[in-house]
């Protein structure tokens, strides 16, 4: 047996039983591709299955006001992508149906060359090799190859090889059971050798040490950032603030009002420059730590009062709400109130 069928063999007997691989619907697959985009499987499934539950269609996806589909969103992290798979939901329903090929689906809002090469192959059956994370450590060591994956060189040669393991027909069942590999048995530390379909002609193997490929790259070191969140509550509502639509993160999701904060008494005059308004820090409820890329939050609760009938600064968008329930939130919102409400 070639390498290729070896490969798919293995996949067809031990692929893992997910939500999306029992659909060829591009919706479904394009859906669940740009989920996994950023976020693990094991954490996927969930938000997967609810947000399917809620928009079985493109069509009804793209009908949905933003915010329900921010709502939906919120825990998976990367907003920028909820935004992007809303107007390209758009796109699509209005062109009557998705782009069949790896250009049209390319052109979409949210859609790079990964996703459109997973959507194009496992909907479609289109020939066309994925790279990701996991594919290029498989492919790595089975070329032995040590260069860092992005870079130019490196990528067009692990491209190389995974389109040399696709099998005619059964391409995005090829592209999936390199995934697969990686996921679950070409893992980054201790790869576990003995079971793999593609051994035998895997360099990295042969050599003995199939872990030390591809080379680790650098990693920047998590800045560390210190910021005092206040939770202002009045008859049982919280007020929250809408971050700015241009804002380079989180974008549109709803925060409790917060400041970077170095542990003195400057906190209350921070948050009036910041939101406007007079504001008194009361008790601390509590910290929280939180990892986003590169950053390292620690937040200290604390809960606040807003004096007056609790005016903002013009521009600031406010809201007072009883049930934090169907808004875009971040997790780390989520984490401060479940701080905030057990504190005495
Ligand atoms: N990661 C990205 N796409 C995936 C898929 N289709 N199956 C499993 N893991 C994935």
């Amino acid at each position: 047996m070639q390498p290729a069928d070896r490969l798919l063999a293995w996949y067809d007997r031990h692929r893992r039983d997910l939500p999306w691989r029992r659909s060829r619907d591009p919706y479904c697959i394009w859906l669940s591709e740009v989920m996994l985009q950023q976020t693990r499987v094991e954490a996927v499934v969930p938000f997967y299955e609810r947000f399917v539950a809620r928009f079985p269609t493109v069509e009804e996806l793209a009908r949905a006001p933003l915010d329900e589909v921010l709502a939906l969103w919120s825990g998976l992290g990367y907003y920028r992508r909820a935004r992007q798979l809303h107007a390209a939901a758009q796109r699509v329903a209005a062109a009557g149906g998705f782009p069949r090929t790896y250009e049209g689906l390319l052109d979409l809002p949210g859609i790079g060359p990964y996703t459109a090469a997973a959507v194009a192959s496992i909907a479609f059956g289109a020939a066309i090799p994925v790279l990701d994370g996991n594919v290029a450590r498989v492919l790595s060591r089975v070329l032995a190859q040590a260069g860092d994956p992005s870079g130019r060189t490196a990528r067009r040669r692990l491209l190389a090889a995974a389109a040399g393991l696709l099998v005619a027909g059964r391409a995005g069942d090829s592209n999936q059971a390199l995934m697969e590999l990686g996921a679950t048995l070409c893992l980054p530390r201790q790869p576990r050798c003995p079971r793999c379909p593609l051994r035998g002609g895997c360099l990295g193997a042969l050599e003995g040490a199939p872990e030390r490929y591809p080379a680790a790259r650098r990693r920047r070191r998590p800045e560390r950032l210190r910021l005092l969140v206040a939770v202002v509550e009045r008859q049982g509502r919280v007020l929250l603030f809408r971050r700015p639509d241009a804002s380079a993160v989180l974008a549109g999701t709803w925060e409790l009002p917060w400041v970077e904060w170095g542990g003195g008494e400057e906190a209350a005059r921070a948050l009036a420059d910041k939101y406007g308004g007079v504001w008194r820090l009361g008790a601390a409820a509590g910290e929280v730590r939180h990892g986003i890329t590169y950053r390292d939050l620690a937040v200290a609760v604390h809960r606040a009062e807003l004096e007056g009938s609790g005016e903002v600064r013009e521009g600031a968008e406010a809201a007072w709400v009883d049930a934090l329930a169907g808004l875009p939130l971040s997790s780390l919102v989520r984490k401060v109130m479940a701080v905030f409400k057990a504190a005495p």
